[in-house]
């Protein structure tokens, strides 16, 4: 750092997360809804967190364990400040004044319904703080502004932001809106917020009103631009579903530029935290639901849906495989169609071809599991485990009774229920021997016969 150079001045974000949005028409509060497998609350905290605050409150109505855990889950340093009437987005913004009496911070405001800000419009939202700004506001032009505040300018000055409901007709033909994100001066935030009165159409405290009261003091206020579809809020399940849609494609985006081929990368759902190693190739019409990892070079046949699962280098699966509970393929695993594992874990090179489901299981190196194997894990109360050892094969069609041991190298033949361990390197058999009749078919296909010329041909 050189002499001159001033301290990078630290973040505080401030997140608005109070109402329950009755346009979703839902017993779960708004935020908590989910995006590619995360909450909106979760991708504001995430955002926020990538932008380095230091510091982050989070708004939020009285009382709602299930933000606060959510809160706790996505940033566990976040404090909560209770807001328990809805004056309006400056007395929220006020329910964390603790976080306000810090000068020499910047500010910014988030809103926890406005799920696409990413992490670098946090930054650029801010930026003009350290240039003197004491208020920068996020705003874009839209041909269909109805509803939002209009940003009010005279030449490139911004003079003030009001609100649809207090709007002049001229007023409502502006097409700057106000995104509603704000970054505040920590050594102006307080004095302004103060100042917000509630007389307007509403009777609320606008976070708006911050920038004419700013002007009015002779302070910088700065527009920072940001695309209208970044922008946009949830407020109903339509909505919600194009931010869905929004962070898909971010995320396919970014799969694809990371190394991994999506053929038909729209048909192909991804969660926030999905990671797709180099070379990898995922066929159309897969799910990844949280917590699944790919390493290098894995192919995902159509039709698989995944959570919470681990493919290590060049594993094979599907097409139409479920893997979920904590699913591990080692190197080299291959499953084929309609396999289903849960919180099992096939070692290198492990085979699983066809029509299998393994639960609770561990499968050792190279054992080959033949079609039509199933693990019966489940004895209606518990569950158990069934291990099976390197290089052992299972026939077709057998089902293993938990708790249960296949050793090493060992065979169980087709058909068997297993329900005693088999030692390594044993063949293990359990199904009713085989009878065979010579002639038996034809002398009963000649019985039958007359039977029915007997009965007239019928
Ligand atoms: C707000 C802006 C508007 C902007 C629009 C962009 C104000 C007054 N208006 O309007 O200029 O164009 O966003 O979408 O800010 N909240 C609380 N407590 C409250 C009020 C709100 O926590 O008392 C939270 C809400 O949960 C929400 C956010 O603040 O996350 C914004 O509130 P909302 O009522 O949606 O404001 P808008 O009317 O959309
Ligand atoms: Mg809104």
């Amino acid at each position: 750092m050189t002499p001159s150079a001033k301290p990078p001045r630290s973040l505080t974000a401030i997140v608005l997360a109070a109402g329950k949005g009755t346009r979703m028409r839902s017993d779960l509060p708004k935020v908590l809804h989910r995006i590619a497998g995360r909450t909106m609350l979760g991708h504001v905290l995430a955002a926020v967190q990538a932008a380095g605050a230091g510091r982050i409150a989070v708004v939020a109505e009285p009382g709602r364990e299930d933000v606060a855990a959510e809160i706790a889950r996505e940033a566990p340093g976040a404090q909560v400040f209770p807001q328990a009437e809805r004056l309006g987005t400056a007395h929220a913004v006020l329910a964390a004044r603790a976080v306000l009496e810090a000068p020499d911070e910047d500010v910014v405001i988030a809103f926890g319904d406005t799920p696409l800000i990413s992490a670098e419009t946090f930054l650029r939202l801010r930026a003009p703080l350290a240039e003197g700004a004491a208020v920068a506001v996020l705003a874009f032009e839209s041909p269909t502004p109805t509803g939002y505040g209009r940003v009010l300018t005279e030449g490139s000055r911004v003079l003030a932001i009001r609100e649809e409901k207090d709007a002049s007709a001229a007023e409502r033909a502006v097409t700057l809106c106000n995104a509603g994100l704000m970054a505040l001066s920590g050594q102006h935030a307080l004095t302004l917020l103060g100042r917000i009165g509630n007389d307007n159409a509403a009777g609320e405290y606008y976070l708006p009103d911050a920038v004419a009261l700013a002007v009015a003091e002779g302070l910088s206020v700065t527009v920072v631009p940001v695309d209208e579809a970044e922008a946009q809020g949830v407020n109903d399940r339509v909505q919600l579903a194009v931010a869905e849609g929004a962070i898909q494609a971010r995320l396919r985006r970014s799969a694809m530029l990371g190394g991994a081929t999506l053929i038909a990368p729209e048909t192909v759902f991804l969660s926030h935290d999905t990671i797709l190693g180099r070379d990898v190739v995922v066929e159309p019409h897969v799910v990844f639901g949280p917590g699944v990892r790919v390493g290098d070079g894995c192919t995902v046949r159509a039709f698989a849906h995944l959570t919470d699962t681990s493919l290590e280098a060049s594993v094979k699966i599907g097409p139409f495989v479920r893997l979920r509970g904590h699913a591990v393929l080692e190197t080299g695993a291959e499953l084929g169609n309609f396999v289903e594992l849960k919180n099992a874990r096939m070692g290198p090179g492990a085979k699983a071809a066809h029509l299998t489901y393994l639960g609770d299981a561990e499968i050792g190196a190279k054992a080959n599991i033949g079609a039509g194997t199933i693990t019966c894990n489940y004895d209606g109360v518990l569950k158990h485990r069934t291990t099976i050892g390197a290089g052992a094969f299972i026939g077709s069609n057998s089902a293993l009774v938990a708790p249960v041991t296949v050793g090493e190298g060992a065979y169980v033949a087709s058909g068997s229920v297993i329900t005693d361990d088999v030692p390594a390197d044993a063949m293990a058999v359990a199904r009713g021997r085989q009878a065979v009749k010579p002639g038996w078919a034809k002398l009963k296909r000649a019985a039958l016969l007359a039977e029915k010329a007997l009965r007239g041909g019928r």
